[in-house]
């Protein structure tokens, strides 16, 4: 290892008292059949992106060790999911709505009262910034909260009995059975809580793996999981992919919910026996593009591509991820903006007003300066003083926002997400350049679109509908408010999420007809009372 200390060296005064790290988490727990089981087998240790300076050649801070839970493991969780569930005869898919609800409350409450623990530990692991951590925890919340709400709501306009020609319909939704939950590391909480409390409303029953990167912070959570839900409902597991490879190959896991890559999905999907019974719920790479328009704001312009290009490093699959300037605004826009990147602070995540921290994922540094020697290579100039890796240390989280212009079609930025702190601008003289560009890539996520010119920017909007699956105006990509749908095209995503759309994902509309007949009534009349059960 290089001796040069790395630019992601925390000083142990500089790191706030509520952060201080004591002993390494020794993690041992995880959730099985019920049971809150302690882990003998192999454990894996748990870095975090930052370097606490006191040895002579620092490595990257531990922050404890979890289980590396064996393939075996993996399907005891599916079985205790598949006995929960029993074929849809078990007490879980059977109870009424109002009684999951009940158990989702009290985990609400539990997940509540650790705010902190949670906080703290997602702030080292994946060094997302304290306000963000904080943003992402409270988010979380309120996504449960609502979609509570929600549901009552669904089950209000489900009381109806629906008359179609002489048949009396009581529409409801129905659970599919065993769920798989993988959320991502830049969103663990958040993510693998907006697919998971959904699918356990409708009443499936899951085997959670945690994400790869950002598993400490379910730690704490093991607990309130398993006081809130009852036996098998819920299995949580740590561990690579092999972990759950065998549930999948079992033909048990009735849908996959994963919150990744494309390639990693894929991999997933193929090993399923049958895979016309797998339901997919999926969340993947994107490569959304800003297209500035020549009478656009540059002010509003560059304040909102700045947030949307390096909201938390541009580890969002949200992020916009290529520029597309009009070639007569192209130096008066990148002027300001660069201005704008210049001024990004780049520090720990727990220091104030912070832009830039270190990246979690192991290598990432290096992926994104092949991306960057990609481009200049190939003519692109780099436009920010010190954009790329803070030092060259193989080991080294920090990469300082870079800005690469003119980004081209055969250059990978212009194609591959980077997921990282890399602003690729390309030019345009036609919009349309810039749609047949957005169509022909893999993915199809969302477009923000910037100019003054209303009838132009209806008429644009209204042709990237038909190419990715959310038009932002004159404002950055995002995902919420999690009211709205939200879904993408080809590689970006199968199925839809939102408060409502994440209830019907999990479920199938079902039914139970009578004829229009006298006899008919009583029947009707005992679905009605079976279904205002408490
Ligand atoms: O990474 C995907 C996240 O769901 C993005 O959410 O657009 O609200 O930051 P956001």
């Amino acid at each position: 290892m290089a001796s040069k200390p790395p630019f992601c060296l925390a000083h142990p005064q500089d790191i706030p008292a509520d952060l201080a790290l004591g002993e390494p988490l020794l993690s041992r727990d995880y959730l099985l059949d019920g049971e809150l089981r302690t882990w003998t087998g192999a454990m894996q240790e748990v870095h975090a992106p930052v370097f606490v300076e006191g040895s002579k050649d620092p490595e990257r801070q531990l922050l404890g060790s979890c289980p590396a839970h064996a393939p075996s493991t993996g399907q005891e969780a599916l079985t205790a999911a598949c006995t929960a569930w029993d074929q849809g005869l078990g007490d879980w898919p059977n109870l009424p709505p109002e009684a999951r609800m009940a158990c989702v409350e009290d985990f609400c409450l539990r997940m509540n009262a650790k705010r902190t623990e949670i906080v703290r530990l997602m702030i080292w692991e994946i060094c997302k910034s304290r306000k963000e951590s904080e943003q992402e925890f409270d988010r979380t919340i309120e996504y449960i909260e609502d979609t509570l709400c929600e549901l009552r709501r669904m089950l209000s306009e489900d009381s109806h009995t629906v008359k179609a020609s002489r048949i009396d319909a009581q529409i409801g939704h129905s659970p599919l059975g065993v769920v798989l939950c993988m959320g991502p590391f830049n969103f663990p909480l958040n993510e693998t809580l907006a697919t998971l409390i959904p699918a356990l409303l409708m009443g499936n029953t899951a085997v959670v793996k945690l994400p790869r990167i950002g598993r400490m912070l379910f730690f704490p959570l093991m607990d309130c999981f398993h006081k809130a839900f009852p036996r098998g409902v819920v299995n949580i597991l740590s561990g690579g992919i092999e972990t759950v490879t065998p549930a999948m190959t079992s033909g048990k896991v009735d849908v996959l919910a994963f919150i990744g890559t494309s390639r990693a999905a894929q991999a997933m999907h193929a090993l399923h026996p049958h895979p016309n019974r797998l339901r997919c719920v999926l969340g993947l790479e994107a490569k959304n593009a800003a297209i500035i328009l020549p009478d656009a704001d540059l002010v509003e312009v560059v304040a909102e591509i700045l947030r949307g290009a390096f909201g938390f490093n541009g580890q969002r699959c949200t992020a916009i991820k290529l520029i597309f300037v009009a070639r007569s605004i192209a130096d008066a826009f990148l002027e300001r903006f660069c201005a704008a990147v210049a001024g990004l602070k780049i520090g720990l995540p727990w220091e104030q007003g912070v832009n830039i921290t270190p990246l979690p994922e192991p290598g990432k540094v290096q992926f994104l300066d092949a991306l960057r020697a990609d481009a200049l290579a190939k003519g692109a100039r780099e436009l920010t003083p010190n954009g790329g890796p803070m030092s060259a240390r193989p080991d080294e989280t920090f990469f300082a926002p870079s800005v690469l212009y003119p980004v081209t079609p055969h250059m990978r930025l212009f194609r591959e997400e980077q997921f990282g702190p890399i602003a690729p601008v390309a030019v345009f003289d036609e919009p349309t350049e810039v749609l047949r560009a957005i169509a022909a890539s893999d993915y199809g996520q969302q477009a923000s679109v910037f100019g003054s010119d209303p009838v132009q920017l209806a008429d644009l909007s209204q042709r990237l509908r038909n190419l990715v699956s959310r038009v932002n105006i004159n404002c950055k990509c995002q995902r919420g408010p999690d009211e709205l749908p939200f879904t993408a095209r080809r590689d970006s995503a199968v199925g839809t999420l939102s408060v409502r759309d994440g209830l019907l994902a999990f479920s199938l509309p079902t039914l139970a007809v009578v004829r229009d007949k006298p006899t008919s009534k009583p029947v009707l009349q005992a679905l009605d009372d079976l279904r205002a059960m408490p």
